[in-house]
């Protein structure tokens, strides 16, 4: 279906630039050097080859940083097959340099077959999902690698309509994005009608990246609809109380100034959801001098809010006077048309929660008299009949990564030491975990910390053998209980 797709070299990929390898190659050498927890993975299991055998489909934002995760897991043995989560995420750049890979040429690429190129189409983006699941030789994946669920959803979803033996047609109330998953399952069943439940019987299990996706494997869990081991790798401690939090804190003002450059401080900037991704959003806006408030609906984080000395509203009484809006909740329908259309002239509106349904841009679309129009990539004025506008970036969707670069090397290595941990965990203890939603081991979870400690110059202090007993750990850890929450 993409005119983009190739083959060199046996290689099949479908990328923006290939020419572009270079400067990628460029950014992930420096990217390695902040990412030591990776890297200490691959001197640590660099013999011992744990995902040799391996096939791992990855559905996670193609960016550098992500680069040097694909990388790893080829260096403990894994064959892999890359997409992005997001039509505008992918750094086109580190896409090309994957392909290439750290030994090939442009003309003869010898690296990992990518499906991914910022700027795609929702038909593109679900046509290159679904090329994640076609490894060489007519061979299915055996591992997922998700960030969302969008590739686990298209396995369930497949295995679904097959039991049926058809694919229902899409109702009224079924987004357009859902409709062309459904084109995309149609077509699948009517080429292989029996490809993802043959699918689902191999793969070891499912590795998920963020709150949103984890929100989902929970629910097939609790509906026993799940069909293979699932580990949460959202909710390791090194993972979402340091990217979803300092992550944010870094990208988020990383992209509102690229897309706008407009002056933060001294703004009225409204944050929906005080979680971990809504905290770090807060700490960066209020170090730009930003005056903010939060919306909550969970009463301890609105509680934490206020004692952090943050107003505490609701969206509508503060709608016309606000400078910039962010969502953070995974949640949807989070601003309204209606709501954007009271927003003050030239008001911002983003996103950096996982989907885009947090803005209601369909709605926004569908008022009368409103025109858009396109500043910059992922930066558009929208118009409203009466002449004021509001700027939103990234169509609502993800903004930094849209507008932006995503989060820095060094936290994410602190994510996807976590997403290789759990690879192992899952591949080679087929059996071990039951098909269910599991989260890494806190010996673990302190392990990813211990391996960025250094980078750091932090000294740890040691815990001596008499006070360990005191407060009942082991001297090595974990040092907490599980229900610790940091
Ligand atoms: P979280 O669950 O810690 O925080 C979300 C907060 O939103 C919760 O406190 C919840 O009570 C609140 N909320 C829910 N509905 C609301 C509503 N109607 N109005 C106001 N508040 C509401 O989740 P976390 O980890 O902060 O993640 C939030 C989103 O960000 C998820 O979609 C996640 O997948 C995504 N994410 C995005 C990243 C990025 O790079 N942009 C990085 C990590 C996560």
């Amino acid at each position: 279906m993409s005119d983009k797709l190739q083959n060199r070299n046996g290689l099949d990929f479908a990328v923006a630039d290939l020419s572009l390898a270079d400067a990628g190659r460029t950014q992930l050498r420096l990217a390695e050097h902040e990412m030591p927890g990776l890297m200490a993975i691959r001197r640590e299991y660099a013999a011992a080859q744990p995902l040799k055998g391996a096939r791992i489909a990855g559905s996670l934002h193609m960016t550098v940083q992500t680069a040097v995760l694909i990388e790893t897991l080829i260096a403990l043995g894994a064959q892999v097959r890359w997409v992005s989560c997001n039509i505008f995420s992918t750094q086109d750049e580190a896409a090309a340099a994957v392909v290439v890979g750290p030994a090939g040429t442009v003309d003869a690429p010898a690296g990992t077959s990518v499906f991914a190129w910022k700027g795609e189409t929702l038909e593109e983006y679900w046509w290159c999902t679904d090329q994640l699941f076609a490894f060489p030789g007519g061979q299915a994946p055996n591992m997922i690698l998700d960030d969302g669920g969008d590739a686990t959803l298209l396995v369930h979803k497949g295995v679904e309509f097959e039991a049926a033996g058809a694919v229902p047609q899409p109702s009224e109330e079924d987004s357009e994005e859902y409709r062309i998953v459904l084109e995309t399952l149609r077509a699948s069943l009517a080429a292989d009608g029996d490809r993802f439940t043959r699918m689902a019987k191999e793969i070891r299990g499912v590795t998920e990246e963020t709150t949103n996706g984890v929100k989902r494997l929970y629910k097939l869990a609790k509906d026993g609809e799940l069909l293979f081991p699932a580990m949460n790798v959202n909710d390791s401690v090194t993972k979402s109380k340091f990217d979803n939090k300092y992550g944010i804190r870094h990208s988020l003002v990383d992209g509102l100034n690229r897309a706008t450059d407009v002056m933060i401080g001294g703004k009225r900037v409204v944050v929906c959801g005080y979680g971990d991704v809504g905290k770090g959003a807060v700490e960066a806006l209020r170090g730009q001098g930003a005056r903010v408030a939060v919306t909550e609906i969970d009463p301890i984080c609105a509680l934490q809010a206020a004692m952090d000395g943050l107003d505490v509203v609701e969206l509508d009484d503060v709608v016309a006077d606000a400078d910039i809006f962010i969502t953070t909740t995974g949640n949807f329908g989070i601003i309204s048309a209606d709501q954007m259309s009271r927003m003050k002239h030239n008001a911002i509106v983003a996103n950096v929660g996982h989907f885009d349904n947090e803005i209601d841009m369909a709605g926004l679309a569908k008022l009368p008299g409103i025109a858009k129009k396109e500043i910059k990539p992922q930066v558009h004025e929208w118009t409203f009949a009466g002449g004021h506008a509001i700027i939103v970036l990234s169509e609502g969707r993800l903004m930094n990564l849209g507008n932006a670069t995503g989060h820095p090397s060094f936290v994410m290595s602190n994510s996807f030491t976590n997403q290789a941990i759990a690879q192992i965990e899952l591949f080679t203890k087929p059996g071990e975990y039951a098909t269910d939603v599991h989260r890494l081991p806190k010996h673990l979870d302190e392990k990813v910390a211990r391996l960025h400690l250094d980078a750091l110059g932090v000294k740890l202090t040691k815990l001596t053998k008499t006070q360990a007993e005191y407060i009942g750990v082991d001297v090595e850890g974990p040092y907490k209980l599980d229900h610790y929450r940091y």
